[in-house]
């Protein structure tokens, strides 16, 4: 059985295999009409345990980053392409991505964000249904149709590889700073100048 209350999804047993390995499913957390919605790939471990989306090291990381720009991680919502953790952190499949897609156009759509940012080349895949090559992407806003709506999409490295890449840190950096300043924040004026 499914079930939503809100934006949270209450109930699903769409994945047999997440069902069978998650200790919980872990909704999108932040304002539910936050200007920024941040859109990762997955829970991991400690997601998964807390219930909350980005509490790890990688969460660490982007908060660091969100507060170098005048954001606080309250300010903006945050949410994952698939809610329950996939064993041994592995990728999710196509399958899974396609069964949690409903559960993210429902909250693009009630969240109605100005900028939707991605984190990581699975959820830039997965939102613009083609293959990004994130290193290459990493800054850039395109249009896609999503949450019923024609909607700018920040493609972001995720913040785990700057952990493992720390060439990936600027990148990374940037990104976040220009969604800063797609909503007003940061020391950056205007979207337009980047
Ligand atoms: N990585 C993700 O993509 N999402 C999380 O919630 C944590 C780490």
């Amino acid at each position: 059985m499914d079930a939503m209350d809100g934006l949270d999804v209450t109930a699903c047993e769409e994945c047999p295999e997440l069902c069978a390995s998650r200790s919980r499913i872990v909704n999108g957390v932040g304002p539910a009409d936050a200007d920024l919605l941040f859109v990762g790939e997955a829970p991991g471990e400690r997601e998964d345990r807390e219930g909350e989306p980005f509490v790890g090291r990688s969460g660490d990381v982007l908060d660091g980053a969100l507060r170098e720009n005048g954001l606080a991680r309250a300010d903006v919502r945050i949410t994952n392409c698939v809610r329950c953790r996939p064993p041994d952190n592995r990728d999710p499949t196509d399958e899974e991505l396609a069964n949690c897609r409903g559960y993210l156009e429902t909250e693009i759509e009630a969240v109605d964000p100005e900028f939707l940012v991605t984190l990581g080349k699975v959820p830039a895949e997965h939102l613009l249904d083609r293959s990004v090559t994130i290193t290459d992407e990493a800054g850039d806003v395109v249009r896609a149709e999503l949450g019923g709506a024609k909607r700018d999409v920040l493609l972001s490295v995720h913040p785990a590889a700057t952990l493992y890449d720390p060439g990936q840190r600027e990148a990374f950096e940037r990104a976040i700073e220009r969604a800063a300043a797609a909503v007003g924040s940061g020391d950056q004026a205007t979207f337009g100048d980047f």
